[in-house]
């Protein structure tokens, strides 16, 4: 047989099993089986590729090296809060993968058709904008850069005067790619540019959408040199990339009651600072023996967990105590909001990996009509995702944005070290309602404090 026809029979079974695995995520049942068959499928496709005649092995090998050696140290240093920054470094390495990969197309003198100049054209915007803006996007998350958005006048006009620019220098390009490299050059240089001005006036708060944006671009940029090298299984997976990339942004803002144009252009991160409303009434703090005698006495718990829970790790002990509330004949619940914590399925992942059944996880939608019924709602290290200003105070920035109606429940404890805002700047009025009480201190020493209540009645 045709090795070609080999090669392209296998990519086909390699592109079957990334949708395969791409479906199975979305349940966090059927997320690692999924995982692993897009593993399978990219395993398969690496092989493949590598059956590709022509190919100098040497360079493939040193590659292989050295990336698995970074590999290898990043996947075991990266502490999990710290994940959305691992994220946004890989999607810029994506992006100058790309963008040098057409280059290389470009520098190996050939006489190519049209298609594929627009497509070195393509890579090299794309994959130059991902890079610069995943770079910026990576510095305001691990606090390099300062990491509220930088507004500045005529900044969209910049931006627009950027991209026009570009554009005329690939029409320059593509129209004589050999007699034109000072235009290509200068496409690199200001799509690098144009990544960096299009991030910066992003704010903290925006960011993971943006890292999910630019995950979007950095698939985009891969299907461009996927054309460029004409290999199908790349076109395939960076479309995939791309257009899951733009999917979860879109759930992202939906879920922030954002539209995405707000997001990129309004300067979200800074504006909040200043929209900082009235803390009203009293606050009821409580400490760990007395909230041990009313979880004692109830009857169905639901756990709210949000960034806080990262921070203090306390999932395997929020596992504990829903074990031992259950031996007390309570129900036991957890109410997953989509934006809680700093990534999408943040909350999955980390009570996923103490264990927590997953018939005991449930979306916002489904458990918001139960509150009315919830004898202690456990808010662990959330705060915006359970605030009730953003259902009714039409001058909270998180107006709009659906939230978990915690409030609803008979009583409302509060699991946070003081009464500091959450990742939008703002007070919570819920810590000031009535059922509420403020249980003071880092989670995971306050709930390993009533499990130990638990253990020794
Ligand atoms: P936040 O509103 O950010 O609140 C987290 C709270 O955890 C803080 O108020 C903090 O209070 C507390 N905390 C921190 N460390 C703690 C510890 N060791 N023990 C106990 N508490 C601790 O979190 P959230 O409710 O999960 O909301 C997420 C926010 O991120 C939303 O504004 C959302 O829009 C935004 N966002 C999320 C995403 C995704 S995809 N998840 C994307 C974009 C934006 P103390 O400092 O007082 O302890």
């Amino acid at each position: 047989m045709d090795f070609t026809i080999l090669i392209n029979i296998v990519y086909i079974i390699a592109a079957i099993l990334f949708a395969l695995g791409l479906k199975m995520l979305s349940s966090p049942e059927s997320a690692r089986k999924g995982n692993l068959i897009s593993a399978v499928g990219m395993f398969l496709a690496v092989v493949a590729t590598l059956l590709t005649k022509g190919l100098s092995f040497q360079w493939i090998v040193l590659g292989i090296f050295i990336g698995s050696i970074l590999g290898i140290f990043a996947a075991r240093l990266i502490a999990m809060t710290a994940m959305p920054e691992m994220v946004a470094l890989l999607n810029g390495f994506g992006g100058i993968a790309s963008l040098l990969v057409g280059w290389a197309v470009f520098h190996a003198g050939l006489r190519v058709e049209l298609l594929t100049i627009i497509t070195v054209f393509l890579s090299v915007l794309i994959g130059g904008v991902t890079f610069t803006g995943s770079i910026v996007a990576w510095g305001k998350l691990s606090g390099v850069f300062p990491s509220k958005s930088l507004l500045f006048q005529g900044q969209k006009i910049l931006n627009l005067t950027l991209l026009l620019s570009i554009l005329t220098c690939g029409i320059v390009f593509i129209s004589n790619p050999a007699a034109n490299y000072q235009a290509f050059l200068l496409i690199v240089a200001l799509s690098f540019f144009l990544g960096i001005s299009s991030v910066i006036p992003i704010g903290g708060a925006d960011m993971p959408v943006v890292i999910s944006l630019l995950n979007s671009y950095s698939g985009l940029a891969a299907c461009a040199a996927g054309f460029v090298i004409k290999n199908n299984i790349l076109i395939v997976a960076g479309a995939l990339v791309g257009a899951s990339g733009i999917i979860l942004t879109r759930i992202m803002c939906k879920a922030m009651n954002r539209s995405i144009a707000n997001v990129l252009f309004s300067g979200f991160g800074s504006v909040i600072k200043q929209a900082v409303g009235e803390e009203k009434g009293d606050i009821k703090p409580i400490n760990v023996q007395d909230a041990y005698l009313i979880l004692e006495a109830a009857k169905s718990v639901v756990f709210v967990p949000g960034y806080g829970l990262a921070v203090a790790q306390a999932q395997h002990v929020v596992r504990e105590l829903g074990g031992l509330l259950e031996e007390n004949g309570c129900e036991v619940e957890y109410a997953i909001h989509p934006v809680a914590g700093r990534m999408p399925g943040h909350m999955n992942v980390l009570l996923a990996e103490a264990n927590v059944p997953y018939d005991q996880l449930f979306e916002m939608d489904n458990i918001n009509p139960k509150f009315n019924a919830v004898d202690v709602c456990v808010v662990i290290g959330a705060n915006d995702v359970v605030n009730p200003a953003a259902l009714h105070d039409k001058t909270s920035p998180i107006y709009g944005m659906p939230i978990i109606e915690a409030y609803k429940a008979k009583t409302v404890f509060v699991l946070k070290r003081s009464m500091a805002t959450g990742f939008a700047g703002i007070p919570n009025e819920l810590f000031f309602y009535e059922n509420t009480r403020m249980l003071f201190g880092d989670a995971k020493k306050t709930i390993s404090g009533l499990v130990a209540e638990f253990k020794e009645s």
